[in-house]
């Protein structure tokens, strides 16, 4: 079988290598499209797919209907917003995710961010401390797990929100419970936020939820910009010169909140919240494990598209 590797953000070199090992040794060949700068050069590439890895690149109606053989998409990573599950569940291609595979990665990020903000941005001046401050995590997963024993780990008081996880686990992580949306972010100095990006959750977080922070807020988003109300952040941030936003991925009127609240906020040049040879390695090679196991005897326990 053909696996294409279309990163238009290519992975480390040991993880493409060893992407190539496993396929190799279930005697599939690999692809690689690197870096490519349009859209046509991902329809070409895919026409001659069985199988398809993939990081936040599109995967939309018209991939599919470029590539006639395509069995199998594995998004290397979490968030599967960047593939069109329909069109994918209509010609019988099976999509997957790699959970938990670079949740470290993002979750190192999120706290380097909040201490980057707290010590604004690393400027001259009088910072402030993590330790005492309350970290709220919105949704409760992978990587929201991890950033709240990183935020526990500084001497942080860590209240979570997440109505699909147990009572019981986060009382085994000594994490305290916002019943609602609304309590969370009343609690939180700093809000860590890990939606993914749904019908449910675009534009979800805006001015209501942000202005009812406490005095000197700081939220964190290494999730989506998608679940952001720009509007809503922008009237936030102008209304509460206390309030702070740091994201991995840039907002679309990111330029004109750098020029209008300079260092309160912060957006990395380029989503990298999973950008380590290790979660590049762990989200690589599990997509490719994965990959030859449904090849091999139809192995599907990572399957998002299930009936
Ligand atoms: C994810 O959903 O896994 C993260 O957002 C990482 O995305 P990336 O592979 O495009 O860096």
């Amino acid at each position: 079988m053909k696996i294409l590797l279309a990163t238009e953000k290519p992975f480390a070199a040991e993880a493409v290598e060893g992407i190539r090992g496993i396929a190799a040794e279930a005697g599939h060949e690999v692809a690689l499209l690197e870096k490519y700068a349009d859209r046509q050069q991902l329809l070409e590439a895919v026409a001659s797919a069985d199988a398809l890895i993939v990081r936040s690149d599109k995967v939309t109606a018209e991939v599919v209907a470029a590539a006639p053989k395509l069995k199998i998409v594995v998004r290397a990573g979490a968030g599967y917003d960047n593939v069109d599950l329909g069109a994918c569940t209509e010609r019988g291609i099976v999509v997957m995710n790699t959970p938990g595979q670079n949740s470290n990665a993002v979750a190192e990020l999120a706290l380097g961010m909040m201490i980057s903000m707290a010590r604004g941005q690393f400027t001259p001046g009088t910072g402030s401390e993590l330790k005492g401050k309350t970290l709220g995590i919105h949704a409760y997963g992978n990587v929201g797990r991890l950033v709240g024993l990183l935020g526990k780990a500084l001497g942080m008081r860590v209240v979570a929100h997440d109505p699909w996880v147990a009572k019981e686990v986060f009382a085994a992580d000594g994490v305290g419970v916002a019943e609602s949306v609304g309590e969370l972010y009343r609690v939180s100095d700093y809000l860590s936020l890990h939606i993914p990006a749904t019908a449910e959750t675009r534009g979800s977080i805006g001015h209501e939820l942000l202005t009812s922070m406490p005095k000197g807020a700081t939220l964190i988003n290494t999730a989506r910009k998608e679940v952001i109300d720009e509007e809503g952040l922008t009237r936030a941030l102008d209304e509460r010169a206390d309030l702070k936003y740091a994201t991995d991925i840039a907002a679309d009127c990111q330029a004109a909140l750098c020029e209008r609240f300079g260092k309160r906020v912060f957006a990395t040049a380029k989503k990298m919240g999973a950008e380590t040879a290790e979660a590049n390695v762990n989200a690589g090679l599990a997509a490719a494990r994965q990959i030859s196991e449904y090849f091999l005897d139809g192995n599907t326990k990572f399957q998002v598209n299930k009936g």
